[in-house]
């Protein structure tokens, strides 16, 4: 039996998802990929396979020969084609974040539970990254202690698509607002956000998060740091503390140096993570059964913390994160 995928958005994200489909995931087809650049789907059909181009994505969605959807167009079309794929009753991987409004989340819950049926994971693939994989298990099994802090880092080259703070809180945090609350098992209380005020349009973000467990996480998302794409963390434990880990293959020493390299963005540090996530999707999907990754309510939960942290960024205060209580359907 065959499984055949759709890809909406055929940009650094969508060529990807379709190389992993096409290289390491078995038993999948690559039935359609869909871009509103019809070039960019024929360049990233032919490098994958995929059997066909579709410049629309409800062509794509509709299609009967398409089981299931993965959506990495821009954030702002995610939850629009999340409903249409929840409207035609299709699983869907949709990047993340789910929205960057929590009107829109909202939506998306109201009509999965109207549906009746588990159909969206979000993108948050650190979930499946083995590093935090590793620190989860650790606290879970009690061996480091009562978590007490996270230390979050994430830096890019360069803005990958907005310079904006708002940006870096609203698309890129949420990275790290899904799996501090995943690792630490908790919803988030409040969120304070910072800028050093030498630094310019383009000053990193340094956001505080309390949860309702009492944890303290820091995170700071810095999209010009220049030097090289860097996610780092430590969580402190009341026994210990963990270091994330990133992939090193090999140390390096060479005229009189040794030598660090940094990726210039993220699909060489969370490869494994990205490929792990894409096999356990059309696991679950396949067999009904779930797996660690992020559900519609997980989505809707960072994008709560994004919409808290805009404000708190444009009033100087610490802000409540305010969520609805969670829906049975997602317990
Ligand atoms: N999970 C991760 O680690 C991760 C990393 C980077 C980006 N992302 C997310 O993935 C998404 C895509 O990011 P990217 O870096 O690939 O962006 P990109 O700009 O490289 O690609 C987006 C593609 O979508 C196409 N597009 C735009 N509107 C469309 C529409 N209405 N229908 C079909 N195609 C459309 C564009 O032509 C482009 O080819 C973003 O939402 C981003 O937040 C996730």
């Amino acid at each position: 039996m065959t499984f055949a995928i759709g890809i909406i958005g055929a940009g650094v994200m969508g060529a990807d998802h379709a190389r992993i489909f096409a290289e390491e995931v078995p038993g999948i087809v690559l039935q359609a990929i869909c871009d509103a650049d019809q070039g960019r789907a024929r360049k990233v059909a032919d490098d994958t396979g995929a059997r066909n181009v579709v410049g629309d994505p409800p062509a794509l969605i509709d299609d009967s020969a398409v089981d299931a959807v993965v959506i990495a167009a821009p954030d702002q079309f995610h939850a629009p084609l999340t409903l249409a794929c929840i409207a035609a009753g299709k699983p869907v991987l949709c990047e993340k974040p789910l929205s960057q409004q929590t009107k829109e989340c909202l939506a998306v819950l109201e009509a999965e539970e109207k549906r009746g049926k588990r159909l969206v994971q979000i993108g948050f693939m650190r979930r499946f990254d083995p590093s935090y994989a590793e620190i989860k298990a650790m606290l879970d099994r009690g061996d480091l202690g009562r978590a007490l802090m996270f230390h979050c880092f994430h830096r890019n080259v360069a803005p990958a698509y907005d310079f904006r703070a708002e940006m870096a809180i609203c698309n890129s945090a949420p990275h790290e607002f899904d799996v501090a609350r995943w690792m630490l098992d908790s919803d988030y209380k409040s969120i304070s956000v910072f800028r050093p005020p030498n630094g310019g349009e383009t000053a990193p973000v340094f956001m505080v998060l309390e949860t309702l467990g009492g944890h303290l996480v820091n995170i700071e998302v810095n999209i010009s740091a220049t030097y090289g794409y860097d996610v780092r963390g430590e969580l402190v434990g009341e026994k210990g503390t963990a270091f994330l880990r990133a992939p090193v293959h090999a140390d390096v020493n060479l005229g009189l140096k040794q030598i660090n390299a940094y990726p210039a963005d993220w699909r060489p540090r969370f490869v494994d993570a990205y490929r792990q996530q894409n096999r356990a999707w059309v696991k679950s999907v396949l067999t009904g059964k779930p797996n660690p990754g992020a559900s519609a309510w997980d989505g809707y939960c960072a994008t709560a913390v994004a919409e808290a942290g805009v404000e708190a960024l444009k009033t100087g205060k610490t802000v409540p994160v305010q969520q609805i209580a969670k829906p049975k359907f997602y317990s």
